[in-house]
């Protein structure tokens, strides 16, 4: 299932608070310090490039996406909040070509899913990196751990083209894959923290439509289906997101993964 590629959402308090408790375990996973020089892969509207950038007072955080919409959207951010060890960049971080050995750690929260050769993306990020200098990414586990991805696909299962296409959300859920992957790029000493935290859609179902219907997975079946058809499986998203509803707000369960990795010695 596509949850979103370069299509993040441009609203960032929505993405920003869907993902709050997984940002908590990243933020504390990464330890940004003092005068680290960090990259964030595929950062969309910015919120931990800054956050990484407020931690690093003495140093200054890059964050680079594909999507230039999000870019400008994270630079008005940064400049309102008067940030200035932060900067932004329109790029893909598969190959673009980031001055080499020049980060200490390289972060990311479920940006690195979409990469066309993931082993050569790794390895680019890799080369930007300083020697024994660390990735640390937030990953989603396979769909069917993932509460929100099942129950979403069941609702609009059955529509025709109701199939998803394109890029896949959970490609970096497989332990092993993600090892093969890191290791053939360089890196060392991989490992994974189970993230088993909630994803909040909304205060009210409402609200949580309206966010839920933004996912890609949701917008490209649903703008395809007749007018009857698309009543029918919005009326079953809503009965879903219904289920969902506590005194709190609209919540599913979530399994992702942390990854963390160290680039190893360059082979000379
Ligand atoms: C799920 S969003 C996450 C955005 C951001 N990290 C956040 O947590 O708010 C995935 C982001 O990765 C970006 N992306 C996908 N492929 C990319 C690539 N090859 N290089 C840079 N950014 C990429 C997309 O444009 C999108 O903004």
């Amino acid at each position: 299932m596509r949850r979103s590629t370069g299509e993040h959402s441009l609203d960032p308090s929505g993405y920003d608070a869907e993902l709050r408790r997984h940002n908590e375990v990243l933020r504390r996973i990464c330890g940004v310090r003092l005068q680290d020089v960090v990259l964030d892969i595929g950062c969309g509207t910015g919120q931990t490039t800054r956050e990484a950038a407020r931690a690093a007072r003495e140093g200054n955080a890059l964050g680079v996406d594909v999507s230039a919409p999000a870019i400008e959207r994270a630079r008005e951010s940064a400049r309102a909040e008067g940030l200035r060890n932060v900067t932004f960049e329109v790029a893909n971080a598969e190959v673009h070509r980031f001055p080499q050995e020049r980060f200490d750690l390289a972060i990311s929260r479920f940006g690195t899913m979409f990469f066309d050769d993931p082993a050569a993306a790794f390895a680019n990020i890799g080369r930007a990196l300083r020697p024994a200098g660390r990735l640390v990414m937030l990953v989603w586990q396979p769909h069917d751990r993932n509460e929100w991805a099942v129950e979403i696909r069941q609702s609009i299962a059955g529509f025709e083209g109701a199939a998803s296409t394109g890029p896949d959300a959970f490609s970096l859920g497989d332990p092993a894959t993600v090892r093969r992957i890191l290791d053939a790029a360089g890196f060392t000493e991989i490992t994974f923290t189970d993230v088993d935290e909630s994803v909040y859609y909304g205060p009210d179902v409402d609200a949580a439509l309206d966010w839920v219907r933004r996912f890609a997975c949701t917008s490209e079946i649903v703008k395809r289906l007749d007018a009857a058809d698309e009543a029918r499986a919005v009326g079953r998203l809503r009965e879903t997101l219904t289920a969902h509803l506590s005194d709190d707000g609209v919540w599913f369960g979530s399994r992702a993964w942390v990854v963390t990795a160290r680039r190893g010695a360059p082979s000379r």
